[in-house]
């Protein structure tokens, strides 16, 4: 089991907003809804564009690229062209902090 990575600030997130970030060469993509901070994998499942670049509606992240929608709490594909879901990473925030674990 790998160990917890700080990966930003809170301030680097705020509500509403998607923030990527590089974790051991693994690029990111943070979500924070309503104060609660999701993690994923920033490559689409459709055609491995980076998501950070989308639009983060309530739990929803749409991929900007070509519309494929993705619940941002599972990493679940909710809309097409994405069938495949794409990897999510536990997450706490620590006093100002964001921290994820790989996994
Ligand atoms: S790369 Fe995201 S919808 Fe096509």
């Amino acid at each position: 089991m790998s160990d917890w990575i700080r990966v930003a600030a809170l301030d680097d997130v705020p509500p509403g907003t998607l923030h990527g970030v590089k974790v051991e060469r693994t690029a990111i993509v943070l979500a924070n809804v309503d104060g609660d901070v999701y993690a994923l994998r920033d490559r689409c499942s459709h055609a491995d564009f980076p998501l950070h670049d989308g639009v983060l509606m309530g739990e929803t992240l749409e991929c900007v690229h070509h519309g494929a929608k993705f619940d941002v709490c599972s990493g679940k594909a909710t809309g097409l062209p994405a069938i495949r879901p794409v990897q999510s990473y536990e997450v706490e925030v620590r006093d100002d902090d964001v921290f994820i674990r790989l996994g």
